[in-house]
């Protein structure tokens, strides 16, 4: 009796920290902006064939127009409602995307923006998504509804009402995050009216959740939130199975609000992991691969099973949040393929692939003043379709990195490897390092700058394998460079520094 209660107990407290992809799939991808019709086509055309696990989407509730003169991308995390219709699609669409995706087994998470509305100065001269009338000034959001009771205006101690110093953390969670209305989450009301929403997607199929400035809230409250959540659909999901959830948590050190707090509400994104690796990809501070070794918990980094992790995000993609310059993407293609490959084939914490979309990035005194630019669109707003080129890239100025052959080959290797330990690391105590996945793959870098040749043992077994870097396997015929794998488990790798690729993959899918 006592023991069936523990075991049941460990299953229910451990369940959200389970990302509910299907069996042997072990990434998802964040499709930035992508409409539901695109996401539902990418599902089904290439997702599901190329093994990812699942689909990070963009929020769906209703939000502020802005227009100044063209629409943000960030207007989508300044909530109006909870009613599903934005810049990606109406009700319609988001319920047939979730369907069809979960048919092919490619999973929904969705990006919950419940810390706050929108910012505290908008109007009802605004318009909202789906039409819905508001009034931040006099706190009025009918379509909830919440009205003044359901904000922490007389919670904030700060004399502007904002955060003033994110070394208080009573500050970081009562006051207004940019200005945004912070919704008072302590009363049941409001967190009802969240949990209404979640349960809804629950319902439409969804698999579980990124919860958006999960650090600018109280742990506890959205415990209380959390613990109102359905378990999933059993048309799609096993009986019982709990939502994922995934907290945007920054925490790069040094400040009052530590990323631990919030795991017995699920995982946290660990945000030095791409800020680190970016470091040590570019060589700065004295970085190099070798000191890879210990990659993890080894780097103070939270605990493998808490973690979600990313080369890069939305928002530090483009200097927003935080992370800094080091962060890693598309704009450094070749070291960012490196990045993503690394991160794919090492064990550590639970991956999320970068999709985005090209902005005319400009650099004034060191920012990017274009980092607000949104979606790909039309005169009219309207978001651009993802159009697919015959080379299987992005037209429209998406740039589809997880179409790129490198990052969805590894996506496929970090399938392939499941479950098996980090094994046979080498380095040449330099940026030329090399490690296994017990006897499934093996890959190996040279970020140094001259040639790498050296003999290895690789832990798989004897055989030609197709590098699926420079390549892949087609039915019988390798596209790329082929290693021989000896009777001993070694092999010998070559890699030019002036190499497109400098780094190397095999696995026992791509034997030739
Ligand atoms: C999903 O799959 C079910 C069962 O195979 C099928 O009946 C249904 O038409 C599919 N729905 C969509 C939207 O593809
Ligand atoms: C809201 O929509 C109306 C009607 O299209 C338009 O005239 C008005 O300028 C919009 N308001 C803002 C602030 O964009
Ligand atoms: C690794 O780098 C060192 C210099 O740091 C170099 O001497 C050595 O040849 C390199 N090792 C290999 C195997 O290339
Ligand atoms: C690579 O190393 C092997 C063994 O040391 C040597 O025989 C071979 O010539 C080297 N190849 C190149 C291209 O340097």
């Amino acid at each position: 009796m006592r023991i069936l209660f523990l075991l049941a107990t460990v299953a229910l407290g451990w369940a959200q920290y389970n990302p509910n992809t299907r069996p042997g799939r072990t990434s998802i991808v964040h499709l930035f902006e992508w409409s539901w019709t695109d996401i539902a086509l990418e599902c089904e055309r290439y997702l599901a064939p190329n093994g990812f696990g699942g689909v990070q989407i963009s929020p769906p509730s209703e939000n502020v127009i802005i227009t100044n003169p063209w629409r943000p991308w960030w207007e989508r995390y300044q909530p109006i409602s909870y009613k599903l219709c934005s810049r990606s699609g109406n009700e319609d669409e988001f319920i047939d995307m979730v369907t069809r995706c979960n048919n092919v087994s490619v999973h929904i998470y969705v990006d919950a923006v419940i810390n706050h509305m929108c910012a505290s100065g908008l109007g009802s001269e605004n318009n909202a998504t789906c039409g819905s009338y508001f009034n931040a000034k006099t706190r009025d959001f009918p379509a909830v509804p919440y009205s003044g009771w359901d904000f922490n205006d007389g919670k904030c101690k700060t004399g502007s009402g904002g955060i003033d110093n994110y070394g208080d953390l009573e500050q970081v969670r009562d006051c207004r995050l940019v200005s945004l209305l912070d919704l008072a989450l302590e009363k049941d009301y409001v967190r009802s009216k969240i949990a209404e929403y979640m349960n809804y997607l629950i319902d439409i199929g969804v698999a579980g959740f990124r919860i958006d400035a999960a650090k600018h809230m109280w742990p506890g409250d959205m415990k209380a939130i959390l613990d109102k959540l359905k378990d999933l659909n059993t048309d799609w999901f096993s009986l019982g199975s709990r939502p994922f959830i995934y907290q945007e948590v920054i925490d790069l050190g040094g400040e009052s609000i530590k990323s631990s707090e919030y795991f017995g509400n699920g995982r946290v994104t660990e945000f030095k992991y791409g800020a680190k690796l970016g470091t040590v990809i570019r060589k700065w501070n004295g970085e190099k691969m070798a000191y890879l070794r210990n990659w993890g918990e080894g780097w103070a980094f939270m605990p493998s099973d808490k973690a979600l992790v990313f080369v890069d995000n939305h928002d530090n993609q483009r200097g927003h949040g935080a992370g800094g310059a080091s962060v890693l993407t598309f704009w450094d293609p070749r070291q960012y393929k490196m990045a993503t490959g690394f991160m794919l084939a090492h064990p550590y914490g639970f991956t999320r692939v970068m999709s985005s979309f090209r902005w005319p990035r400009y650099f004034q005194n060191g920012k990017d003043i274009n980092d607000w630019v949104g979606p790909p669109s039309f005169e009219d707003g309207t978001t651009k379709p993802v159009t697919i080129n015959p080379d299987t890239t992005c037209g429209n100025d998406w740039v589809c990195e997880h179409r790129w052959r490198q990052i969805r080959n590894m996506v496929i290797f970090r399938n392939v490897v499941d479950g098996q330990p980090f094994s046979n690391w080498w380095d040449n105590n330099s940026n030329q390092v090399a490690f296994g996945r017990g006897n499934k793959g093996f890959i190996v870098f040279n970020n140094d700058d001259w040639y790498l040749n050296v003999t290895l043992q690789t832990g798989l077994p004897a055989g030609t394998y197709c590098d699926v870097i420079s390549g892949q396997k087609n039915d019988d015929y390798c596209t790329g460079l082929e290693i021989d794998v000896a009777n001993d488990g070694t092999a010998n790798f070559q890699i030019s520094n002036n190499d497109e690729d400098t780094f190397i993959a095999i696995h026992v899918d791509a034997k030739m």
